[in-house]
């Protein structure tokens, strides 16, 4: 399974403060809001990691994350060069793709909640064809709505309906079979102008290989796409951070426990930042008392909520 991270777009919602930067290099609270759809994509043990973004921002993201090896992982990059949609970020990755599934993340939707590594794990690993993630939310009108059956089989998807046929809204994380890049090859521009991700997944539907994973009321979807929505993702990671002490999105964290890098190196990121609260929490973890071996030998890591046989 390789993944893609969709981190373009003109981030006009955001401007002026995208009007020089890149929206997913703002913070949300105390980390780039790149961190979090690329923690997802970790967590789900996804290890071949493509970003996207436009010319000007591909060399930030580059200076920012490198390759990938300091988080045991292998992170490429590519340009693009107008944000001409979504489905774009598959025929741009072909060659990356190559005969492999595809997990597309969208660079500002953030998940969080208990259960939710090993939810998409299993997403990851009974996946058939295509599999979108449905999310109720309170005004459905605003997203593209996904009605389903008992067997978690699509009915009908709709862009933005004026009378939504359910309250689940899909969300920006999609996991494909290696036809996507054909299949998003044949899209045509919508009205305004864009490829829709909403037309790739109807394609599937066509043919019946369009699934759902629901996602239910313990798990907070965020994107971060306007004032209001970063300030208050900005809010959620603050709040939750502080009461339970665990950073979301920590990606050294992430790599320490899947064992992907070592102490050692955990500790020397740290120290590189031990001013502020970042650095002092890798540091923290590099000391904190119990090993590795401890937390995979308990049921089920608090920290990455993963089991031991995950
Ligand atoms: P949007 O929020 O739809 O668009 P945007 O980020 O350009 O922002 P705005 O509407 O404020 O102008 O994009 C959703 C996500 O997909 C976002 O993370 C940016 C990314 N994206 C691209 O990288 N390239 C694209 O061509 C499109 C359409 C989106």
């Amino acid at each position: 399974m390789k993944g893609i991270i969709l981190a373009g777009g003109s981030g006009t919602r955001l401007s002026p403060s995208t009007d020089s930067i890149n929206k997913h290099l703002l913070a949300v609270f105390d980390k780039p809001m790149i961190y979090y759809p690329l923690s997802v994509l970790m967590l789900g043990g996804i290890k071949e990691i493509m970003i996207i973004s436009t010319p000007e921002d591909k060399p930030r993201f580059e200076g920012l994350l490198g390759d990938g090896q300091s988080l045991g992982i292998t992170l490429e990059y590519r340009e693009q060069s107008n944000p001409n949609g979504i489905p774009e970020a598959l025929t741009l990755s072909e060659d990356f793709i190559g005969n492999d599934d595809v997990t597309l993340m969208l660079g500002d939707n953030i998940f969080y909640g208990q259960g939710f590594t090993t939810l998409f794990r299993n997403a990851i690993k009974n996946h058939k064809h295509a599999t979108v993630f449905g999310y109720r939310v309170k005004d459905a009108s605003r997203f593209g709505v996904v009605e389903f059956d008992h067997n978690q089989k699509v009915i009908s998807l709709e862009e933005k309906p004026e009378q939504p046929r359910s309250d689940f809204a899909v969300t920006g994380l999609y996991i494909y079979d290696h036809k996507a890049v054909k299949m998003a090859k044949k899209l045509k521009p919508s009205a305004r102008g864009e490829l829709e991700i909403t037309d790739l997944n109807r394609e599937y539907l066509k043919i019946g290989q369009l699934d759902v994973e629901l996602l239910g009321r313990g798990f907070a979807w965020m994107d971060a796409g306007t004032h209001e929505s970063l300030f208050e993702a900005s809010e959620f990671v603050k709040i939750t951070q502080q009461r339970q002490g665990f950073k979301l999105a920590c990606l050294e964290e992430i790599a320490f426990y899947l064992g992907y890098i070592s102490r050692n190196t955990i500790y020397k990121k740290g120290k590189t930042m031990e001013k502020n609260d970042y650095g002092k929490y890798l540091m923290e973890i590099a000391e904190r008392e119990h090993s590795q071996q401890y937390w995979e030998s308990i049921d089920r890591n608090p920290i990455l909520g993963l089991a031991a046989n995950e």
